[in-house]
């Protein structure tokens, strides 16, 4: 069983997202040692945003040779996604949404005929039966009843774009209100490392 690992913070040591899918994978990988686990680190190696070139190379137009190390790239993280049959993510919220680092990777695996096509009842997922798992980390809070519910575009925007390819139960695991205060941070933290850990195994 193949486990995809994906950090977008860009705080590194200090990323709450980051400790909490690193122990999501542990808790994993201790239930099941078998796991053949891939890490990819965005922000160590960020995928380039999308140009007219990448676009136009998708419609079979020659690409130019300068494209050639971004275009390996994307299909490996394309082949990845794939092979996948579970998928960790580290996902802090920045400016309301996801960091763009995780979007360029978006770009790269939402791609039509691959993990989508247009059937005659319009879209259709074709990556279905994965497990996604992400820990999500907000400064704030958003939930239905918070002022700023409204400005929430990290969980719900994953949950759709993973739904659009046909992957539904996306398993969230939450630290919220990171920013709010040191105490905020320490039990929020605390509860998401827990909930890591009660984790339904692979
Ligand atoms: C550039 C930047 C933008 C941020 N924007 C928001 C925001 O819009 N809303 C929010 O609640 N927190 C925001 N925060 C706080 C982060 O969501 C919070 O620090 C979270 O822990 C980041 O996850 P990380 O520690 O894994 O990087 C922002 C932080 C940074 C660095």
């Amino acid at each position: 069983m193949k486990l995809l690992h994906i950090d977008s913070s860009v705080l590194g040591p200090h990323s709450v997202s980051r400790q909490v899918s690193a122990a999501i994978v542990d808790r994993l990988r201790q239930a099941t040692p078998s796991l053949d686990i891939t890490y990819r680190d965005l922000t160590q190696t960020p995928l380039a945003h999308l140009s007219g070139s990448h676009l136009a190379a998708a419609q079979g137009a020659p690409a130019p040779a300068e494209l050639g190390p971004d275009l390996a790239a994307s299909a490996a993280a394309l082949d990845e996604f794939l092979a996948a049959d579970i998928v960790v993510i580290g996902a802090p919220m920045y400016n309301f949404t996801i960091p763009s680092q995780l979007k360029a990777w978006i770009d790269r695996i939402l791609v039509v005929g691959k993990t989508f096509k247009y059937g005659a009842a319009g879209p259709e997922g074709l990556a279905g039966g994965k497990r996604v798992i992400v820990a999500i980390s907000r400064g704030g809070y958003y939930g239905v009843e918070t002022p700023y519910a409204a400005g929430e575009h990290l969980e719900s925007y994953l949950r759709w774009v993973f739904g659009f390819m046909g992957i539904t139960g996306v398993e969230f695991i939450p630290a919220d209100g990171v920013q709010v205060g040191p105490d905020h941070r320490e039990k929020s933290l605390a509860g998401a490392l827990q909930a890591a850990t009660s984790l339904r195994a692979a």
